[in-house]
């Protein structure tokens, strides 16, 4: 359930099994910003293990610094922290610098490993004074799970059920201090009890292109290869804001350079090796493009339905909604409007498609 877990540790990633929806198969696509089981090894040596370290999203950065050194001034555990945001932005490597920063190990479980109460009871009650549990997808947690984890939160303490029926009483137990780090790539689904007994919630956002360039340059290295700038823009420039995905297409571009290239990593070899794995120079990616056709040529560019959409291209509607969409609303290709998903001029206009003439957004 929960796995122990040493942040200063390269390697293992500590995630229990099943822990994340995200190694589903249907996450294999070159620009899905899920990760399968592999490649969370692979992103294990890149991820940056401090708070200095760990580039861009200053405003997130700046106000867990602050939480953390206070709590490290006054000796005590932190609040609670809870991280938000679109897969692969960095939540868990936050949930680890967390950890390495107050010098205290960190215990791994998600919402869906956690089938009972009572395995949320059983990590609970294992933890050390000022551990911190991090509970990935915590949207997923189980009712009376979720219950439970209120008041361990709170009062830290468990209610431990002792008998059936009438004759039940609930003993309680209490638990060291320790910090909770939960992370959600859906912040909405959290109900409010829950959301409140976070003492700091830190939203991550898709990252600025430059913040980017900084991600795949730090990374090349990391992996001992020399990129020139140019080809480090463009990787950026077509990795949809997402860290994971700019270190994905870092390792392909220089697949593509040892194989088919001379070695070097320069801008020909990027867009040499984009094009073959159909990244567009916006970073649109097949499925991307695959809901934008569907939207436009199918329904008229719409209103449609997200769960029509995601049918439409053989998708899971979760997988259009978390993996596809968020990025397409920012970029401007597609709109959200209380009757269904929308095409704007920009989505047309990418498809080199003709707008009908009513289209004026
Ligand atoms: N700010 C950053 N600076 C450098 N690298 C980063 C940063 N954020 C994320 N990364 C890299 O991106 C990869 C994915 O990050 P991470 O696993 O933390 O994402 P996540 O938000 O937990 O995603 P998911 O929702 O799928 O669990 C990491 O391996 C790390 O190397
Ligand atoms: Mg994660």
């Amino acid at each position: 359930m929960a796995d122990q877990l040493d942040p200063e540790q390269t390697g293992a990633e500590g995630y229990a099994v099943g822990s994340s929806e995200f190694d589903a198969s249907g996450f294999d696509r070159l620009t899905s910003s899920g990760a399968s089981d592999i490649e969370r090894a692979a992103e294990a040596a890149l991820r940056p293990r401090s708070l200095d370290d760990f580039v861009g999203q200053r405003v997130v950065r700046d106000q867990l610094s602050l939480v953390l050194d206070a709590a490290k001034g006054r000796g005590a555990a932190p609040d609670h922290v809870l991280l938000s945001g679109p897969p692969g932005l960095g939540k868990t490597t936050l949930a680890m610098i967390i950890a390495a920063e107050l010098g205290v190990s960190l215990r791994v479980t998600s919402g869906p490993a956690i089938q009972h109460a009572g395995d949320l009871a059983a990590v609970l009650s294992s933890l050390d004074e000022g551990e911190v549990l991090f509970i990935d997808e915590i949207h997923r947690l189980a009712r009376p799970a979720e219950e439970l984890l209120y008041v361990a939160m709170e009062d830290f303490r468990v209610d431990v059920v002792v008998g059936k029926g009438a004759g039940a009483s609930a003993i309680p137990l209490s638990l060291p201090r320790f910090t909770a780090v939960g992370a959600t790539t859906r912040a909405g689904l959290l109900p409010a009890p829950l959301r409140d007994r976070f003492g700091f919630t830190g939203h991550l956002d898709f990252y600025e292109a430059t913040d980017l360039v900084r991600v795949v340059t730090r990374s090349a290295g990391l992996l001992g290869v020399d990129i020139e700038p140019e080809a480090a823009s463009e990787i950026a420039s077509r990795s949809r804001g997402t860290p994971r995905i700019a270190n994905r297409l870092l390792r392909r571009v220089r697949d593509w350079a040892q194989v088919r290239g001379d070695g070097k990593l320069n801008l020909a070899a990027a867009r040499a090796a984009l094009e073959v794995y159909e990244v567009d120079p916006r970073g649109l990616d097949r499925l991307d493009r695959a809901v934008l056709t569907a939207l436009c040529t199918r329904f008229g560019g719409g209103p449609v339905g997200l769960s029509t959409l995601a049918i439409t291209v053989g998708e899971e509607p979760e997988t259009v909604e978390t993996v596809a969409e968020p990025f397409l609303v920012r970029e401007g290709l597609m709109g959200r409007t209380p009757r269904g998903r929308v095409a704007t001029l920009e989505t047309w206009r990418h498809l080199g498609l003709v707008p009908p003439a009513d289209t004026t957004t």
